[in-house]
């Protein structure tokens, strides 16, 4: 008995002076990897993999934007990207007579590539994005009433293509503020939300979680690209899997009725400047899509998803995912159970968080 103690005790110490060390070292390496830009680099560069999924997601992402250009598919990010920085200058004040010089040609070339696959199979790409497309590429020649030779050609080739839209007034317009919506009924709603992590045992209707996602859809996204896929999982079955694979889930994972892996996509983007914009966008979204689901009677947790590799990889294969596909949040969606706790979760006073102009 007392030798078994002993050894417990010696292994105690043992476990104890493991970790003190590698605090000690993981400190110093912090203190001086972490002082300087150059020094972080080397860090980086020898071994230590911790960001190697996100580059090559964002790499492979780029390789894809490239490649996907000549590919049919339901929606362009290239298309929507640049059809977006047209209805930016159309809406400009004063409006310039001519602009978009440097890109109205590839924006006609992005057209007549969706154009042609429109032709060939209406079904396979979005309707409402052509549509746009179109209405705003008539909008600008409309617009542009001076007299340039890269325009007038882009205007030539625009006008011989034979797609036909249903709608003339996607367009830019003068926005009415008509909402109904005041603070206070925002602010209720804002306060009423809470992450749940218990719920009733009801399903969740899939039409209301479509009518949350309508709201979810208008957040603000970079160059209105939308760069999200919202995996939804309703199957008993799935849902099990999908839930149980991320450590923040733990507890209550099994009360899960519908759970949504927000998927960001890196082929959307041919520069790594741009890669922050999945996380940013789809957290917008996110956010819009709880606030939907509250005013549906719906409750909601967000679940991290953190960069951890053997997590990572088992997600990747669990939901068939690319590389330039990365899983930004785990949404778990139900009706709060009438006696489940939340936790109060004190937010920061304003003052903590909110400065103006100031200059640090
Ligand atoms: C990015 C993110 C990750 C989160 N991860 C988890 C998680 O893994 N498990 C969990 O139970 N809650 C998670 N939450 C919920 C937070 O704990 C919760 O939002 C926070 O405590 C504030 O509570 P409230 O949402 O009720 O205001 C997460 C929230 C966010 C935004």
């Amino acid at each position: 008995m007392l030798k078994k103690l002993k050894t417990i005790a010696t292994n105690l110490l043992a476990i104890t002076w493991i970790r003190k060390t590698y605090e000690v070292v993981n400190r110093v390496f912090l203190e001086t990897f972490g002082s300087s830009r150059i020094l972080a680099h080397f860090f980086y560069m020898f071994g230590f993999l911790a960001f190697n999924r996100e580059q090559a997601g964002v790499l492979r992402g780029r390789r894809n934007y490239y490649r996907n250009k000549n590919q049919d598919r339901t929606s362009r990010v290239e298309l929507r990207r640049n059809i977006h920085r047209l209805e930016k200058g159309l809406v400009m004040r004063p409006r310039r007579d001519i602009f978009a010089r440097d890109y109205i040609t590839e924006t006609v070339e992005f057209y007549e590539l969706a154009a042609q696959q429109c032709a060939t199979d209406t079904s396979t790409m979005e309707s409402s994005e052509m549509e746009w497309a179109h209405n705003v590429l008539a909008e600008y020649f409309r617009a542009s009433t001076g007299s340039d030779p890269v325009v007038d050609a882009a205007r030539a080739r625009f006008a011989q293509l034979a797609y036909q839209p249903q709608t003339s007034d996607k367009i830019p317009y003068v926005k009415k503020n008509l909402s109904s919506v005041s603070y206070e009924q925002l602010h209720e709603l804002a306060m009423q939300r809470r992450s749940v992590r218990w719920f009733d045992e009801k399903p969740v209707p899939r039409e209301l979680v479509d009518k949350a996602l309508v709201i979810g859809r208008q957040s603000p996204t970079a160059c209105n690209r939308l760069p999200y896929e919202f995996r939804i999982f309703d199957d008993p079955e799935m849902v099990k899997t999908v839930a149980g694979l991320p450590f923040g889930s733990a507890g209550y994972a099994q009360n899960i009725p519908t759970i949504i892996v927000v998927v960001g996509k890196l082929e959307s983007y041919f520069s790594p400047r741009d890669r922050h914009a999945i996380y940013i966008d789809s957290s917008l979204a996110a956010m819009s899509f709880m606030y939907g689901l509250e005013t549906l009677g719906l409750s909601s947790s967000v679940i991290n998803w953190p960069d951890f590799e053997p997590l990572e990889a088992t997600m990747q294969k669990t939901l068939g995912l690319d590389v330039t596909d990365r899983v930004i949040m785990l949404i778990a969606v139900g009706y709060a159970h009438p006696e489940g706790l939340v936790p109060y979760s004190q937010k920061k006073e304003l003052d903590t968080f909110r400065s103006y102009n100031q200059l640090r």
